[in-house]
């Protein structure tokens, strides 16, 4: 996790970097720090816990060419000052940003940095500490190169040395980075949103690629200093999908944008009646004996809902697990898988070792994403881009719903295409619109109930995937301790936990199980708590709360989730939680 920035050009590098650590905040925001050239030819480190505004304010008068940048999400080391990046090498020469995690930190303090002093708990000084070593004897390049070579991990780095103040160095492998440059100079970040007005071109660095910059010109190498011959791509990037505009928090202006991001997944996947899908794709999954779908957190929910609609559309079995179990404790396989990684950022690290483990077997794989330039969408086989615009809040809602669309899509293509589905998203989109257009007696439902300490979601059958989800996204942000449960299996023994005044909500779109879930909220209410139901239209009955326009069975999970984002958000927002950045989250999940 975390965010790194670099800077090298004619402009204010404190001011780029500031404000590309502001949009990289949702990669981790435990404490902040920057190194910057001062007028002496020194650079200054300017660190401390807590937001980016807080560095932003210690370092507004700084007029500099060349600094570096992190936000931290912590691996190694507490939240305080002196683990907070940029870290120094022993006399100071080097400075250090750095995203990722050496895992063989402790044997190369072992075996190369005996009786040196470290100062921070962190992996990272562990780096500037050999780097440093090896310049002692040799050019820097070479020194950073042979550092490089040691390490095992995952690592995105920006480096710079006092003896070379006008030059800013970078590598990675696995986590992202890319390079942004203008007339102007060069920004090196790790994610686009940070090259957003200040970069005309991009580019996307590979793994194990070593990266020299000064402010008129870029070299780009691999580990054995062999010069690489790279293309910069044009960069348009919407700045304004990126702000809050009118919205007092992120979460609140991407649920309502969900109705628009439906609208444009079938404006970019239809032409007309046509659906734009890779052929080559669909007769692979159509050769396929089973599918099997990797992702984690929300986006594993969106994959409980794909296998509904892969599994009813295609009539192919479809297994879902959490990458980070697949990664290392795989079920026996079917003899002609094909794998569907679902991820919003592109960058889960457990996806990768998933990745990683099915590339080296040859098996063909899709990625299914928010961020096309990703490097879990460059390396599988296949990759549909879910087009949400930037998700900011750390809490997921609008991908989400991008993923299932798309899975919905995808399965239709694969199947027999016996209803309309453009019509019936397009009535998803319109029911998501109605229902946002009045929450006033959510709001005044969540006021009453959502102050206590548990709660729970209950549902059947594919409802019992948006409890899941349901559940999540209220524990994630609003800190109460909210279970997702299938509603049959509470009493069988969770139901001891139920209380006066715990509140129950029940997700009923199905009308076969209808009745009985209604019943197990029957049982917890003897209990004492508080039944809510969220349901549709043609289900409805007296004294139900949360009411939603009927939609096609297959897609009611679109509708259904929408309320229990709003749940989550009302009631992080009557508890004064800080609802865009929940405590001890990153957005991006960038270590195993
Ligand atoms: C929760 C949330 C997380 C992510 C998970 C996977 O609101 O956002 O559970 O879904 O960390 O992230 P991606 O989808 O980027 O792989």
């Amino acid at each position: 996790m975390c965010g790194i920035v670099g800077y090298i050009g004619t402009n204010n590098a404190r001011d780029i970097i500031i404000h590309g650590l502001e949009r990289l905040e949702y990669r981790g925001y435990d404490s902040a720090g920057l190194a910057i050239l001062n007028k002496d030819n020194l650079f200054d480190i300017y660190k401390d816990v807590g937001r980016v505004s807080v560095l932003s304010k210690s370092t507004n008068k700084i007029l500099s060419n060349i600094g570096i940048g992190h936000t931290r999400w912590a691996t190694h080391g507490k939240v305080t000052t002196l683990n907070a990046h940029p870290h120094k090498s022993p006399s100071g020469r080097f400075m250090i940003v750095h995203n990722g995690v050496i895992e063989n930190f402790s044997q190369l303090k072992e075996q190369y940095l005996k009786g040196h002093t470290f100062l921070s708990e962190t992996d990272t000084e562990v780096i500037a500490h050999l780097i440093e070593g090896f310049a002692t004897y040799m050019e820097v390049e070479n020194a950073i190169l042979t550092t490089l070579k040691l390490l095992h991990g995952s690592y995105a780095l920006l480096i710079l040395d006092t003896q070379n103040p006008d030059k800013l160095y970078a590598a990675k492998d696995k986590p992202p980075l890319l390079v942004g440059k203008n007339t102007q100079g060069f920004t090196i970040s790790s994610d686009v949103l940070a090259l957003a007005g200040y970069a005309t071109e991009y580019h996307v660095i590979e793994d194990k690629t070593f990266v020299v910059t000064t402010k008129n010109g870029i070299k780009f190498y691999n580990y054995d200093h062999e010069e690489l011959d790279i293309k910069f791509k044009p960069l348009n990037i919407d700045v304004a999908a990126a702000e809050k505009g009118n919205y007092d928090h992120f979460m609140l202006k991407e649920i309502n944008e969900q109705p628009g991001v439906i609208r444009n997944i079938i404006s970019k996947y239809f032409n007309n009646y046509e659906i734009n899908l890779n052929p080559s794709l669909i007769k692979s999954i159509n050769n396929s004996s089973r599918i099997y779908i990797l992702a984690a957190g929300t986006s594993m929910h969106a994959g409980l809902v794909g296998k509904r609609l892969l599994e009813q559309l295609t009539n192919k079995p479809v297994e879902v697990h959490i990458a980070s179990e697949f990664a290392y404790y795989r079920p026996i396989l079917d003899t002609n898988p094909f794998f569907i990684l679902i991820s919003q950022s592109g960058e889960t690290a457990d996806l990768r070792a998933c990745l990683t483990y099915l590339r080296s077997n040859k098996y063909k794989t899709l990625t299914i994403t928010n961020v096309i330039t990703s490097t879990l969408a460059r390396e599988a086989d296949y990759a549909l881009e879910i087009y949400a615009g930037p998700e900011i809040a750390v809490a997921s809602t609008k991908a989400y719903i991008a993923q299932i669309s798309v899975l919905a899509i995808l399965a239709y293509e694969l199947s027999a295409k016996d209803f309309d589905l453009k019509l019936e998203l397009s009535k998803v989109a319109q029911a998501i619109e109605n229902f946002l257009a009045d929450t006033e007696n959510l709001q005044a439902l969540v006021s009453k109930y959502f102050k206590k300490e548990h709660a729970f979601y209950i549902g059947r059958g594919i409802d019992y995937a948006t409890a899941l989800e349901a559940a999540l996204k209220l524990k994630e942000i609003s800190y109460i301790h909210t279970e997702g449960f299938a509603a049959g299996e509470l009493k069988h023994g969770t139901i001891a936990l139920i209380e006066d005044g715990t509140p129950v909500i029940a997700l009923i779109s199905d009308e076969t199980i209808n009745l009985n879930t209604r019943s197990n909220l029957h049982e917890v209410k003897s209990r004492g708590a508080i039944p809510i139901i969220v349901t549709l239209e043609s289900l409805k009955q007296k004294g139900d709360d949360i009411i939603l326009d009927d939609v096609h069975p297959l897609l009611t999970p679109l509708v259904m989730v929408v309320p229990t984002q709003l749940i989550s958000y009302y009631a992080a927002l009557n508890l004064g939680f800080d609802i865009d950045k929940p405590r001890n989250l990153a957005k991006s999940v960038t270590v195993e």
